[in-house]
């Protein structure tokens, strides 16, 4: 019996979607405003969802408090109020888009998990725009 424990989050930061490789004109071409040499931000929201079997001892398939404390170790401790090209390593030769995103934190989170516990991010750009990624 498997079942889907998740924990919304949220985190503030800032961005700019470049590639060093092209030309301005070329970035400009395929992100436009998302390209602004001055970057620009967004209010992230995060759904982790861990999915697994009930222990049979606590009835928990996971803690919540420890995936908490995970999310905010590895996530908003790491990109809140930040600028994600400047300020975050994994963003340094990778273009910060909501996929990428999505998948530096699932990254980031799995190794922390038990290996038998399955692990989805779900990743809001905007209110209308998100990306979902769990490791295929
Ligand atoms: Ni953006």
């Amino acid at each position: 019996m498997n079942v889907t424990v998740s924990r919304k989050a949220h985190f503030n930061a800032a961005h700019r979607l470049y590639r060093k490789d092209w030309t301005d004109e070329k970035n400009s071409l395929i992100f436009g405003k998302c390209s602004n040499p001055n970057y620009h931000g967004h209010n992230y929201e995060l759904i982790v969802s861990v999915t697994g079997e009930i222990d049979k001892e606590t009835g928990y398939v996971i803690d919540i408090q420890f995936l908490k404390d995970i999310i905010k170790e590895e996530v908003e401790d790491a990109f809140d109020h930040k600028n994600l090209n400047v300020e975050v390593p994994e963003f340094k030769d990778l273009n910060p888009t909501a996929e990428h995103i999505a998948v530096v934190i699932y990254n980031k989170i799995k190794p922390k998990l038990k290996p038998n516990l399955h692990l989805e991010i779900t990743l809001y750009e905007t209110p209308r725009n998100f990306v979902s990624y769990s490791g295929k």
